[in-house]
């Protein structure tokens, strides 16, 4: 009864992380709002109205982070708000030159409307691990381990970049600092936590296989584009932190169920480089023909550092092989993997 009577609020309830996040939470009980930026899209909304319990305990709002006062009738009388939407391709005609002033500005509101709403006692950001690079911030060298004090030095020119990628690493960054200056001395009278996630692999409730499924399978499919990115990460990362859906969702809930939690927390269970990643594939599922040249990857001996969401007591349960093993199934349903 308590649980129904919570409100909480996702924002990008149609995507990879925020569709399986609205659906454990209505499995746990909770009364959910969330929001999706085209009503009249039958797939996304047809998606979320079949999730078990959406009949009686979620409604759908239309808003978009480039109109971003548009979340506030959504956070309007929640107790809880997921920060999970992120512009990823830039729409032209709006006041934002670009995806960065979109997501800081969306950041920003979306906070606003927490203040203005009096009944928000914590505000999650669905953050990435591109933000927190181990590079020293002239890019030359990596730090001996990678932890919640590394920020992502601005402007890097690293190989395998391409604009999406710069844009997304240097919107996601100011974004959840934007979010976090709002935590500091409780400005806003609300707990803000980011959750820097690391790269999201396993099953999904969508129709097609999530970018970042895709980019963690790429030695299979074959794929350039998302090797490149799977490359990339690792250039700027040392080597790849990788999560399963199922834990990111149980870390953002955990988030919530705690008494009082703020700050940043990297949220990651295996770092792993990417030759180990085809080193896997070529030992556990030898059907795959993968090209010899993906086990020429660097051999980085930085550590992950971040114990910090341990500490507050959250268990990961998902381990290297039950990450990789799932996202191959999830390519395999989805009709990407024979
Ligand atoms: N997957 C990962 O590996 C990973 C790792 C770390 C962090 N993250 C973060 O997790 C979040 C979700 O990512 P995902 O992997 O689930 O990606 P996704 O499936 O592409 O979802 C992106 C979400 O953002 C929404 N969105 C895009 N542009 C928007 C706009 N202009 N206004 C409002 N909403 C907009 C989309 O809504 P519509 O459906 O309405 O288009 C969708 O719900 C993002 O913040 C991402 O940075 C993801």
């Amino acid at each position: 009864m308590e649980k129904m009577s919570c409100k909480v609020c996702v924002t990008g309830g149609s995507g990879y992380i925020g569709s399986y996040l609205v659906k454990k939470l209505l499995q746990k009980g909770y009364t959910v709002h969330t929001t999706l930026r085209n009503m009249g899209d039958h797939a996304k909304v047809g998606l979320l109205q079949s999730l078990p319990n959406a009949e009686t305990r979620l409604k759908l709002f239309q808003a978009d982070i480039y109109n971003p006062d548009e979340f506030e009738e959504a956070i309007k009388e929640c107790e809880f708000v997921f920060h999970v939407a992120t512009p990823l391709h830039h729409t032209e005609g709006f006041q934002y030159k670009n995806t960065i002033e979109a997501a800081i500005a969306g950041a920003k509101s979306i906070a606003m409307s927490c203040i203005k709403s009096g009944s928000v006692r914590r505000l999650i950001y669905t953050a990435t691990v591109m933000a927190a690079s181990p590079l020293t911030d002239d890019g030359s060298s990596f730090k001996d381990s990678m932890d919640e004090s590394c920020w992502t030095p601005p402007n890097l020119s690293l190989p395998y970049t391409n604009s999406f990628v710069e844009d997304y690493t240097d919107s996601k960054t100011l974004a959840e600092k934007e979010i976090l200056s709002f935590g500091n001395n409780n400005n806003g009278g609300f707990e803000v936590v980011t959750l820097a996630c690391g790269l999201v692999g396993g099953d999904a409730l969508l129709s097609y296989t999530p970018a970042s499924v895709a980019v963690l399978i790429a030695q299979l499919t074959d794929n350039p584009y998302h090797y490149q990115l799977l490359r990339f990460l690792e250039e700027s990362l040392g080597k790849i932190p990788i999560i399963h859906i199922d834990d990111v969702c149980e870390a953002h809930i955990f988030c919530m169920e705690k008494p009082s939690i703020h700050g940043r927390y990297l949220c990651t269970n295996s770092y792993i480089s990417s030759a180990e990643i085809t080193d896997y594939y070529q030992k556990n599922h030898p059907q795959f023909d993968i090209k010899p040249e993906y086990l020429n990857g660097p051999k980085r001996k930085i550590k992950w550092g971040s114990t910090k969401l341990i500490e507050e007591g959250f268990e990961y349960k998902y381990d290297t092989s039950m990450i990789l093993d799932d996202s191959i199934k999830c390519g395999r349903k989805m009709g990407d993997l024979q």
